[in-house]
């Protein structure tokens, strides 16, 4: 079977027990402060989910409803286990079902660079499609243009840059949102759906 994970399948037993477990690990303040932003009960979406931890557990603890989806299986037995419950998929982004749905918030923590600039370049505006009005999307990736390997499974990830971020953000109806920097250095875009007219 091909695998849609780019690598993060075969690494996962290594993945698993460190970043999978951080509860507090990197980019979960912000992950927290942007949770808080959101009604109790609002519907957002994790994309490439991993474990789950620490993103959907935080949202969870904020008392959001999520969605997930990963590409890996074993990530996705974890999260099961982890998040009893919460609907997660076993599917590739780029097909996810969950495009079908609409969210308040979709947030995607150390994915977008792992897809191939076509994939990224598709993905965005069907994230963008999935936001109900007034809804949020908050994803990473270096503000530069840069290709490089992924540390933990050595194979290629890519960075469209800022300004084409910027740009698909545009072009796919969302206004831009705040951006930011976590302590790990990871970059935030930020998109906002706008509200219907009354
Ligand atoms: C660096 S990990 C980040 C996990 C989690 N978001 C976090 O911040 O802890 C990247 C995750 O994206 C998943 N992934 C990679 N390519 C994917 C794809 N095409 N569709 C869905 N998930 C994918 C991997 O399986 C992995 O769990």
């Amino acid at each position: 079977m091909i695998d849609e994970s780019n690598g993060y399948e075969g690494i996962a037993d290594i993945y698993i027990p460190g970043r999978g477990r951080a509860v507090n690990g990197v980019g979960a303040t912000t992950a927290r402060a942007w949770a808080a932003t959101f009604a109790p009960g609002a519907e957002l979406l994790d994309l490439g989910c991993g474990t789950g931890i620490p993103v959907t557990k935080i949202l969870l603890e904020a008392g959001l409803k999520v969605w997930a989806v990963d590409a890996s299986a074993k990530m996705v037995a974890d999260f099961r286990t982890n998040f009893p419950g919460v609907p997660v998929a076993w599917e590739a982004v780029e097909r996810s079902g969950f495009f079908g749905r609409q969210f308040d918030g979709i947030i995607s923590v150390g994915l977008m660079f792992l897809l191939a600039p076509a994939i990224q370049r598709a993905l965005i505006p069907k994230m963008a499609a999935a936001l109900k009005p007034g809804g949020r999307l908050l994803f990473t990736s270096p503000m530069q243009i840069v290709e490089w390997n992924d540390a933990m499974t050595e194979l290629p990830s890519w960075s469209l840059g800022a300004e084409e971020y910027r740009g698909l953000l545009l072009a796919s109806g969302l206004s831009l949102g705040e951006e930011m920097r976590d302590e790990g250095g990871n970059y935030y875009f930020s998109g906002v759906r706008p509200p219907t007219s009354p």
